[in-house]
């Protein structure tokens, strides 16, 4: 094994943990040498399927023990900033599944942790891996498509709550439905595709029309039936920046309407949408005639990408794409829209 490779625990050993642990085996630079579950058992099998050495059921352990230089993060929301922090003051660089955290208070501590400790804090906003988004955002940066004023996002499910009854629908646990959920990345994206302006006000709105009667529900997740559904399955959003843009959001886990995922990113001189699936539609109108300019993108993996880049950071190769600092001005428009919701009135965000 080189010794170049980046050390790594892995703390979840969920669904997600699959993707994160794919994206090391297939050789993004890194050697997973612990796993970690309060459940044993799915820790052990990750260790089997990956071949992991070292399993713990306590993070604190592992991070004691472990020889690690990095841990990935992928557990119930509620439960990222104890180990991210935990994770920080122990010397560890910090690759935390979004959202970051389910409120501003806990993202804050973890962004002042990270510097505290002068260790990476990257969030997985994963689709800012995508070379269309990548593409994109240096369009806007440089002006080809001239003033943008306008993005809309749109995750829309149909039916696709995950996990009825389990951490995801339970507010303790996750934070919220839909917008903490899924909303958080098509927010992130359309922010990250503008330019990253600051937020300054926010209106929202959630609904509840399918979980509490055990409709709506998808494939993502365990079931349990005897847990309970407090959370939204839709939420719209409308966040005004600094710079006079503003990004219209749309996120459902269920909602009766076709399933739509994309984002509508418009320019004085060019508009541009792109639908998560490696391709980017440009618009514009040239002497009086409409143009329109398709665009594909190599298929690449999000999560392989996203776990090249962490190691390029911590090795100090480049800045981190998606740095806790982003992760808590995102989780300030998600609380602002539940707390827009909640009032029935606009949020400044000072
Ligand atoms: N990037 C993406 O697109 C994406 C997709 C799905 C999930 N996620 C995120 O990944 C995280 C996990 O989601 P999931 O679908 O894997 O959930 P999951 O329920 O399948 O897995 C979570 C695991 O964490 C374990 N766990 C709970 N508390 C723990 C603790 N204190 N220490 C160690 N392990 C603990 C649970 O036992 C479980 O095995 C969530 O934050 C979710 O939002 C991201």
């Amino acid at each position: 094994m080189s010794e170049t490779l980046l050390k790594v625990g892995m703390i979840g050993a969920g669904s997600i943990s699959n993707a994160h642990l794919k994206a090391a085996k297939e050789g993004a630079g890194v050697e997973v040498v612990a796993v970690c579950d309060i459940i044993e058992e799915r820790a052990k099998i990750r260790s089997e399927e990956y071949d992991i050495p070292e399993v713990y059921t306590d993070h604190e352990t592992l991070l004691k023990k472990a020889d690690v230089d990095a841990v990935i993060i992928g557990v119930p929301n509620a439960v990222h900033h104890v180990i991210a922090i935990n994770a920080l003051k122990a010397g560890k660089h910090v690759l935390c599944e979004k959202p970051m955290a389910i409120n501003v208070a806990a993202a804050e501590q973890m962004v002042a942790a990270a510097q505290d400790a002068d260790k990476v804090l990257q969030v997985g906003l994963v689709h800012r891996m995508r070379p269309e988004a990548q593409y994109l955002r240096n369009l806007v940066v440089s002006g080809e498509l001239g003033n943008v004023y306008y993005a809309k996002a749109m995750m829309i499910r149909r039916k696709g709550i995950p996990g009825w009854g389990s951490w995801f629908t339970t507010k303790e646990e996750s934070g919220g439905g839909p917008l903490i959920d899924i909303g958080v990345h098509a927010l992130d994206l359309a922010w990250f595709m503008i330019g990253n302006p600051k937020p300054v006000s926010v209106t929202g709105v959630t609904a509840t029309a399918f979980g509490p009667y055990k409709r709506g529900v998808g494939k993502w997740g365990i079931p349990n039936w005897e847990g309970k559904y407090d959370v939204e399955d839709f939420a719209g959003g409308f966040v005004r920046f600094e710079n006079g843009a503003v990004i219209n959001l749309e996120v459902s886990w269920a909602l009766h309407m076709p399933p739509e995922t994309r984002i509508n990113v418009c320019g004085e001189k060019k508009g541009a949408l792109t639908a998560f699936n490696s391709t980017l539609q440009l618009y514009s109108e040239v002497d009086g005639e409409l143009v329109d300019e398709p665009m594909e993108f190599e298929k690449t993996s999000m999560f392989n990408t996203q776990l090249k880049r962490f190691v390029a950071a911590v090795k100090g190769e480049e800045p981190v794409i998606t740095p806790g600092e982003h992760g808590l001005i995102v989780n300030r428009m998600l609380e602002a829209i539940y707390e827009s919701a909640a009032a029935g009135e606009e949020v400044r965000l000072d």
